[in-house]
């Protein structure tokens, strides 16, 4: 009996146990901790992310084939290495190897010196050093506190006033610990996600997608876990894809090798298209959300099959749908500030696309919301246009009383 587990519990995760369950080579998934839409393809186990222990025990004691990892809380723990060391197969990087996204002075310290292209900056621990830096320098200024913020450690600060006070916040307050401050060039352009499987030197690409940072339309609002995003971006070219493959995700995961830190699993380049060439804004170690429901959306071929063959050293099939897909995250209202949970949704069959859930829980036979970003609602059509209005459309459908929604998803692009 073929048994995966998959950790996580939002709709990235529910993306992955989808395609993972359609392999016909896997018998039996399981996902810790999952959600009530996860529940349709995967049993449910109550262990947290971070409960590394509790994970590889469930592992052995269910004689698990491979686990794939979710959230950079387990990546971070150092997972990885966990089930390494006990001979379980897992596709996910070491906690060295993550640090590539957990430590923004180590990423930028690899592309400075492997001359991947990123913006200028410098690290600081002394609040009058870093004023010193910055009073040169021209605004926008982006900072970057060092270690895990909630979310919260990226400024970009349009004055000397705000810089300042984030400076002093972060460095002589130490709002979220005694971390330092990467201190970067603003960038302005298109941005844009690129992830890539990666197994040491061998990387293959998935396709770009947009994600939609802002809570509001024109991107105005707080920053979120993400709004929406689509597939089949216009505003990169072939060119500009086999760029970021060769020039920037290809020589990342040399570097990880020269390093001594070789990287297995997902690296997620967060790119942007700026006048002077594509450049790197940040990297994680982990399929991005919500990225990943429109990327595995897409995906044709067999995930299971491409995961197992990548971490043997074989080469992946990968086939991907060249159609548009574009997905509107729904969340509760509030989001991403106080919201409350617990509000019965409804979610009609669709024959048109598909509901990925991101914060759901059941109640019975009923569904609940469980969570900021609630569920994710994802089409593709022969155009943009097309996969959009096919998702609004299904919107309609669904009980919005307690959900918000951006309006906005591509529609510049239209
Ligand atoms: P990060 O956590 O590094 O992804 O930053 C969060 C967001 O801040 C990014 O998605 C960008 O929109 C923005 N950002 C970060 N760094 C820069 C930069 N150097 N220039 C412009 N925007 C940036
Ligand atoms: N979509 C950005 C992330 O997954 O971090």
């Amino acid at each position: 009996m073929n048994k995966v587990l998959v950790i996580g519990s939002g709709g990235r995760c529910d993306a992955i146990c989808k395609k993972i369950k359609e392999s016909d080579l896997v018998d039996l998934l399981f996902c810790a901790p999952g959600n009530a839409g996860i529940a349709r393809y995967a049993v449910n186990i109550p262990i947290k992310v971070d409960d590394i222990d509790e994970l590889a025990n469930f592992a052995k004691k269910e004689n698990i084939n491979l686990t794939i990892v979710g959230p950079e809380a387990s990546l971070s723990k150092g997972i990885v290495d966990k089930f390494q060391s006990l001979g379980l197969k897992i596709f996910g990087p070491t906690k060295a190897a993550t640090s590539i996204e957990s430590s923004k002075s180590y990423a930028k310290e690899l592309m400075k010196k492997y001359n991947i292209p990123t913006a200028s900056y410098e690290v600081f621990s002394d609040y009058d050093e870093a004023l010193k830096y910055i009073e040169g320098k021209k605004l926008p200024i982006v900072l970057k506190y060092d270690g895990l913020a909630a979310g919260k450690g990226v400024i970009i600060a349009k004055t000397m006033e705000e810089a300042k006070t984030n400076l002093y916040e972060m460095l002589v307050n130490k709002e979220f610990g005694d971390d330092k401050v990467v201190i970067e060039d603003f960038l302005e352009g298109e941005e844009f996600s690129y992830m890539c499987f990666v197994n040491g030197e061998k990387v293959y690409k998935m396709i770009p997608a947009r994600d939609y940072k802002r809570a509001l339309d024109n991107d105005e609002g707080l920053n979120t876990g993400g709004m929406g995003a689509f597939t089949c971006l216009p505003f990169i070219t072939k060119d500009d894809e086999e760029y970021a493959y060769k020039e920037i995700m290809q020589k990342t995961a040399s570097a990880l090798v020269k390093e001594n830190r070789p990287f297995l699993g997902i690296l997620y380049g967060g790119l942007i298209k700026t006048k002077d060439g594509i450049k790197v804004i940040e990297f994680n170690a982990r399929f991005g959300d919500p990225e990943t429901e429109v990327v595995l959306d897409s995906l044709e071929s067999d995930l299971y099959r491409a995961i197992i063959n990548i971490i043997d050293g074989k080469e992946p099939t990968l086939i991907w749908d060249t159609r548009p897909h574009l997905g509107v995250v729904l969340t509760s209202i509030g989001y991403p500030g106080h919201y409350e949970k617990g509000k019965k949704i409804f979610i009609p069959p669709f024959e048109n696309g598909y509901v990925y859930h991101m914060g759901t829980k059941f109640d019975g036979d009923n569904i609940l919301t469980d969570g900021g970003r609630v569920m994710m609602v994802v089409s593709s059509g022969y155009t943009l246009e097309e996969a959009r209005n096919n998702v609004y459309e299904m919107i309609k459908e669904i009980n919005t009383k307690d959900l918000y929604y951006r309006k906005d998803i591509a529609l510049k692009f239209i």
